[in-house]
């Protein structure tokens, strides 16, 4: 090959371009110069036509070895290059399996204590019979007061603090009824007689409004309210009903009750419900937890169904109330405050769902 010094020339400029491409995509532009179509390579063997014929032989074969030296030459400085890219990409994506598993939404994630409530409070009475039933928070004045026996001027109104929604006109011109927010979940008690037949036994949890605020008031508040009717259910079952919600309520074997003559427009006789405190560990005082009592024969002829042949309790509970109680709550308006910190306190995880056999709130 020393007689084409040129060719020697260009096969240490090609190893040297070789050897200083830093990464693959530079070494491809350096095989494509030498190699490719116009390559500097390529250009040599288009010359061997040009020479004279003893010239050629010689000529093709110092091309081809420098073509084969520069070919090797590509494929060792790819290798090289390759690895190293591997290298650098697994020192990158490595992931240090030491660190802390990261919390997922399951864990971060809290169940507000109203719903959890709820849910316990619809596991036992679903345990015990009693199915769901719901109703509109915008109702008529008819199911929220005068069906349930609460008549127009009845003072029983006043006391409710009711929310009025505008009065609206129909297309003829005349008034619509007036509509409200309901001020207590006891319309869905009309709701349910209106619509099945007896043998009733429902709950129906709920938002209830009234136009008022302190520490242990919100215009927004939650209700349940219990309606059994049949035939023969009496003051006894009430009794009993309540008193098995209780204990599986608070999670104790025995709860103290105090059933207190009381009035409500909707039940006669009408009672409200106190527990001995020892049932949240702080014996020594009572408190009020429930209004109930037997279902006001006008109420059930107000749902068209006679009250000489049937009759059944109710019962109507603060759902925010007994929450308080059980989970060491203070201050109501905490409740609707949206505050995550709140929330991390006093929330549930959502995989601990509330089951009798389970436990409730464990
Ligand atoms: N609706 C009543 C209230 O909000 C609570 C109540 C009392 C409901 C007695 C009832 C009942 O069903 O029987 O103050």
């Amino acid at each position: 090959m020393a007689k084409f010094p040129e060719l020697e020339a260009l096969k240490s400029e090609l190893l040297e371009q070789i050897e200083g491409a830093k990464n693959l995509a530079a070494l491809e532009q350096v095989r494509i110069a030498a190699l490719g179509k116009k390559g500097k390579i390529s250009e040599q063997m288009a010359k061997l036509g040009t020479l004279p014929a003893e010239q050629r032989r010689e000529f093709g074969q110092a091309t081809n070895t420098v073509k084969a030296a520069v070919t090797e030459a590509l494929e060792a400085r790819k290798a090289v290059l390759e690895a190293a890219e591997l290298e650098a990409r697994l020192a990158s994506e490595r992931d240090d399996i030491t660190l802390p598993v990261r919390l997922g939404p399951l864990a971060e994630g809290r169940i507000h204590p109203v719903s959890q409530v709820f849910d316990e409070v619809i596991e036992i009475f679903a345990d015990m019979g009693f199915s769901v039933a719901e109703g509109p928070d915008i109702e008529t004045d008819d199911y929220n007061f005068t069906k349930l026996n609460i008549p127009e001027e009845h003072p029983a109104r006043q006391e409710h603090d009711t929310f009025y929604l505008r009065e609206t006109t129909a297309a003829d011109g005349s008034n619509r009824p007036r509509m409200l927010l309901r001020t207590h979940t006891s319309p869905v008690q009309i709701r349910t007689m209106l619509s099945q037949k007896p043998p009733i036994r429902i709950i129906a949890p709920g938002r209830v409004y009234r136009c008022d605020s302190d520490q242990t008031h919100t215009p927004m508040f939650h209700q349940i309210e219990g309606l059994v009717i049949d035939e023969s259910t009496h003051l006894g079952h009430l009794k009993w009903c309540l008193e098995e919600f209780c204990k599986a309520f608070f999670e104790v074997d025995e709860v103290k009750m105090r059933f207190r003559a009381s009035h409500f427009p909707f039940t006669e006789p009408s009672m409200e419900v106190d527990i001995d405190a020892a049932a949240i560990g702080k014996p020594g005082h009572w408190l009020e937890i429930l209004g109930s009592g037997m279902v006001h024969p006008n109420v059930i002829r107000n749902c068209g169904l006679d009250p000489e042949k049937y009759q059944g309790f109710a019962f109507g509970m603060g759902l925010d109330r007994i929450a308080m109680l059980k989970y060491g709550i203070p201050d109501l308006r905490d409740m609707f405050a949206a505050d995550l910190r709140w929330m991390k306190h006093y929330g549930f995880l959502p995989i601990d769902v509330p089951t009798l056999a389970g436990g409730l709130s464990s």
